[in-house]
């Protein structure tokens, strides 16, 4: 199999200008499949959409489903390998609420603030979170264990409020029924 054009070491850094061709982000650099950090069943995946329409976002969604988030390293490997500028990578990340650039903890809570929610107390249920976990909206816990997100509607506003915890819903809730719900994911 040919070396692609891929240098792992770069990732995380400022790529040298001359590590740059034609405008993209394509680097210079031989390597060989095993530097990649993308898993074997990704590059198929990439192989089989490089060349179709709508391929980015594919490719992207292929990653955060094995990572959790989209890692920088391998933005810049999709980036590379698609041929496409990593600044358009990032455009999309940032532009679709779904695509996540850090890692989630090891349980992801998700409060939903669609207009339902929002109107039966979501907020309050997130200032509680953050009161209990100590940390904020978007961000990780210390110990690795809990991202806390805001999302938009999940489609259950019927349960005004919802929040979900690795992807279980809870609906109807107050925030003193939190801590022990987040306790017993802990403990999971
Ligand atoms: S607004 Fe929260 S589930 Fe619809």
């Amino acid at each position: 199999m040919a070396a692609i054009s891929f240098n792992v070491s770069l990732i995380g850094g400022k790529v040298p200008d001359h590590n740059r061709t034609g405008g993209g982000n394509r680097l210079n650099t031989a390597t060989t499949e095993q530097e990649s950090v993308l898993t074997p069943e990704i590059l198929d995946y990439i192989g089989k959409w490089k060349d179709k329409p709508g391929n980015l976002i594919m490719v992207l969604h292929r990653v955060q489903e094995h990572f959790g988030y989209i890692p920088r390293s391998a933005a810049f490997e999709v980036a590379d390998r698609l041929s496409v500028p990593v600044a358009k990578i990032y455009g999309v990340i940032t532009f679709y609420h779904f695509f996540r650039m850090k890692k989630p903890g090891r349980h992801r809570i998700q409060v939903c603030m669609g207009t339902a929610c929002y109107l039966k107390g979501a907020e309050a249920l997130i200032d509680e979170i953050e009161a209990l976990l100590g940390t904020g909206l978007n961000s990780t816990t210390p110990d690795n264990e809990f991202s806390i997100e805001a999302v938009r509607c999940v489609g259950c506003c019927g349960l005004a409020p919802v929040m979900m915890v690795d992807g279980k819903v809870y609906g109807n809730l107050l925030p003193d029924q939190l801590a022990e719900i987040l306790a017993k994911h802990k403990g999971d």
